[in-house]
């Protein structure tokens, strides 16, 4: 049997993939990698049974020590958005170099990712990506991941600012997004990587069954908070200008804005449903994810 290692498993997703897998394979071939040993969370993995590598995408001593004798590479793209390109080129590289045979790597599933798209400059990281992954001559299967039901939460806002201003503010206009929760986009990763051989140079758009718009996210919260929750699609100007008063910093609304505008075009708005075959299932509506968190 070969080695699986899963990075960000100090992450969600990461941590949900390891916790999926070791249901599936033996977990004596599961490595994670972390940056900090000493970490909590990393220690929680521990006491899991995985084994630990340490590595981190900016330091590729580091990772050549941790994808020693590796297999399969569950590669978990990076969160610093700004230092993300070259964390990736170095994770592929040295994958390739230690003859890694199979890499997983988490892509993002957009309609439209030519220049004229709002979110190129953040997005375009992960096109980048797979096509070192392609000449890299590794095996590949890229998972397009749609929005994480997480983020939908971050856009509307806490339950108790929602009770407050009775209103979701975003200039999103009627576009649709198929959310959908991470831990489904986790264990269909779990899947995938139970059985590789099925899934070599595949690329898997992975959406949420259900598309709604963030006027039909607000219906729902009112329903869930009992109280009428209206939504706002504000002028971009309008949108910044508000965020601005209320001390939210200007690198989070530039983030904020630019999804919402991806979001207005429908770059979210995948009709795919490569997801529902890997989990042999439909997907947890956004409404039920949206119960839970906001109850
Ligand atoms: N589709 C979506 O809606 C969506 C939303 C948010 C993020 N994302 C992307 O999906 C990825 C996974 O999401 P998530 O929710 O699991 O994020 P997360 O909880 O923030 O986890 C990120 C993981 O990446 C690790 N990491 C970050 N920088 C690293 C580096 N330089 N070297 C090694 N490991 C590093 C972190 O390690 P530490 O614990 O040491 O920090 C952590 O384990 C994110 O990194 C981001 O690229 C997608």
């Amino acid at each position: 049997m070969s080695k699986i290692l899963i990075t960000g498993a100090t992450g969600g997703l990461g941590s949900a993939v390891a916790d999926f897998l070791s249901k599936k394979v033996a977990l004596t071939n599961i490595a994670v990698l972390v940056r900090d040993p000493q970490s909590e969370k990393a220690k929680t993995l521990a006491e899991k049974g995985f084994e630990l590598r340490v590595g981190d995408y900016t330091d590729k001593a580091s990772l050549a020590k941790a994808f020693t004798g590796i297999d399969q590479l569950y590669f978990v793209s990076g969160s610093d958005i700004a230092a993300r390109l070259p964390q990736h080129q170095n994770v592929v590289e040295t994958a390739t170099a230690a003859k890694v045979g199979h890499i997983f790597y988490t892509s993002v599933s957009l309609t439209n990712l030519s220049p004229n798209s709002p979110l190129y400059e953040s997005m375009s990281h992960h096109t980048k990506t797979e096509e070192w992954i392609k000449n890299s001559g590794m095996r590949y299967t890229f998972l397009r991941h749609n929005l994480y039901s997480e983020i939908a939460s971050m856009f509307v806002g806490a339950k108790e600012q929602l009770l407050e201003s009775k209103n979701v503010f975003l200039p999103t206009g009627e576009g649709k997004v198929a959310f959908v929760a991470r831990t489904e986009l986790a264990e269909a990763g779990a899947n995938v990587l139970a059985n590789p051989a099925a899934h070599v140079n595949k690329t898997y758009e992975m959406n949420g069954s259900t598309k709604v718009t963030f006027a039909e996210i607000a219906a729902f919260l009112s329903d869930i908070l009992g109280e009428n929750i209206g939504y706002v699609s504000p002028e971009v100007s309008d949108f910044e200008a508000t965020l601005t008063k209320f001390g939210v910093p200007a690198e989070y609304i530039g983030l904020m804005t630019v999804f919402s505008l991806g979001i207005a075009e429908g770059i979210f708005d995948s009709p795919t449903t490569d997801l529902e075959q890997i989990l042999g299932r439909k997907t947890q509506p956004i409404a039920a994810f949206l119960k839970v968190a906001y109850q």
